[in-house]
């Protein structure tokens, strides 16, 4: 980690050019009282540096002799005893490499030294506006000193466009994480089709999903875990999970673990009594034919579009064939008359976050797909159980197919393609 985060650092530094970087940590949010929700350090943060504690501030200075600054929380053998050890000022140089490392209690102080004689600044206005204040008073006094030759930074410039321009193409000791992510969460899948049966609610599918995911190191899950029965498989971001499952229902699982900051987002939908009925094979049939010509077009050069308009013309054939939708091919895309059933996009950046960072865009048009991106592929049918113009018999069916794809030379490898999703495959799983 620390050889990974030094390299990291050097290149950064080298496209700050003379400008500074400031990327305050995480900050601390308490459910009530003295009660905090769990802490994760923010991702550029990590990225940068591999420092988890809260109350911090990383600075590069690119033309200082101390090019890596740390403030941090200090040592304090009282407060460690409430809240466990922190490496302090002298554990920021020594464990993290920092060039420099000083308490935060020092932050207002010293800022003005470090924004000094550098005309730009790469810091996120806006997250947190008192933050904002400390940094706005620090560049008012480097400006005060204008007269004795000091200038003082003039542009603010997003750090985004540098590092997250560096987190969208994952090194190789991420894609390991990644992959090993993507292990843990094939484990909890499979658990899942094998133990989930009629009779159970879905709490506690998720919680042997979850229970999976801790026994094998991951740290939490990297988003909170899907799991729909029967018609809650239509609801995208349904989070009740008091549902008890039927038999002859399908189950919707959208789960995947955070490994060493690093997310898996995988989606199987599988028949809690072991084999689809006629309707729902139909069904997940054509969102599987919709993932795989999509994953097909997975390649460098691609995009985001061009991937989501083969799964949606794979999935408006399929309900046109099914009697679902009617008319021409291209007026029911023109007229998106697909969309009360497939209403999300088909893929997302994948990384450190579940939704990573990277823009999608570059001078408003789609971006083309570069080696070492990976992208999730996720189509999805969703049949209310309100659909009144839709046969009884598909109403309250939901399926979403989704796997991590790694976009490589010439083509693309399916990360998670280790987890059944094939109908004879996701059965066996069922059975076993
Ligand atoms: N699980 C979040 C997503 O699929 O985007
Ligand atoms: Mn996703
Ligand atoms: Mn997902």
């Amino acid at each position: 980690m620390d050889a990974t985060c030094a390299r990291r650092r050097a290149r950064l530094l080298e496209s700050i050019g003379s400008g500074v970087l400031l990327l305050p940590a995480a900050p601390r949010s308490f459910r009530n009282a003295d009660v905090e929700h769990e802490y994760r350090q923010d991702s550029d943060f990590h990225y940068l540096s591999g420092f988890d504690e809260p109350e911090s501030v990383l600075v590069l200075v690119p033309k200082s002799e101390s090019p890596f600054v740390l403030f941090v929380r200090p040592r304090d053998p009282k407060r460690e005893t409430w809240d466990g050890p922190r490496a302090g000022v002298e554990g920021a140089v020594s464990q993290f490499g920092a060039s420099a490392a000083f308490d935060i209690a020092e932050l207002d102080q010293k800022l003005p030294e470090l924004l000094q004689d550098s005309a730009r600044l790469f810091y996120r206005l806006g997250r947190d506006r008192s933050f904002d204040d400390r940094v706005l008073r620090a560049i008012d006094r480097v400006r005060a000193m204008a007269k004795h030759g000091k200038y003082w930074p003039t542009e603010i410039v997003e750090p985004e466009t540098l590092l997250h321009e560096m987190r969208l193409l994952k090194e190789p000791e991420e894609l390991s994480l990644m992959r090993r992510a993507l292990d843990i969460t094939k484990e909890a899948h499979l658990a899942a089709m094998a133990q989930a049966e009629p009779g159970q609610y879905e709490y506690e599918i998720e919680a042997l999903i979850s229970s999976i995911f801790r026994k094998h190191g991951a740290e939490r899950p990297a988003y909170p875990p899907i799991v729909g029965s029967g018609p809650n498989a239509t609801i995208l971001h349904y989070r009740a999970r008091d549902r008890r499952v039927n038999p002859g229902d399908l189950l919707l699982i959208d789960a995947g673990c955070e490994y060493a900051y690093y997310a898996s987002d995988v989606t199987r939908t599988f028949p809690a009594s072991g084999e689809f009925s006629p309707c729902q094979r139909a069904i997940y049939e054509v969102v599987l034919d919709a993932q795989l010509a999509a994953i097909e077009k997975v390649r460098p050069g691609a995009t985001l579009e061009e991937i989501h308009n083969a799964a949606l013309g794979v999935v408006c054939d399929g309900l046109r064939r099914l009697g679902l939708l009617d008319g021409e091919p291209q007026k029911i895309m023109d007229e998106k008359r697909y969309k009360p059933y497939f209403m999300h996009r088909t893929s997302h950046y994948l990384g450190m976050d579940v939704h990573d960072a990277g823009s999608y865009f570059q001078l408003g048009k789609p971006r083309p797909l570069e080696t070492g991106m990976v992208i999730t592929v996720e189509p999805g049918v969703y049949i209310s159980q309100s659909a009144d113009q839709v046969p009884t018999e598909y109403r309250g069916i939901g399926v979403r197919i989704e796997d991590d794809v790694l976009v490589v030379p010439g083509g693309s490898e399916v990360l998670s393609d280790a987890i059944p999703k094939r109908v004879d495959e996701v059965e066996r799983a069922c059975r076993s």
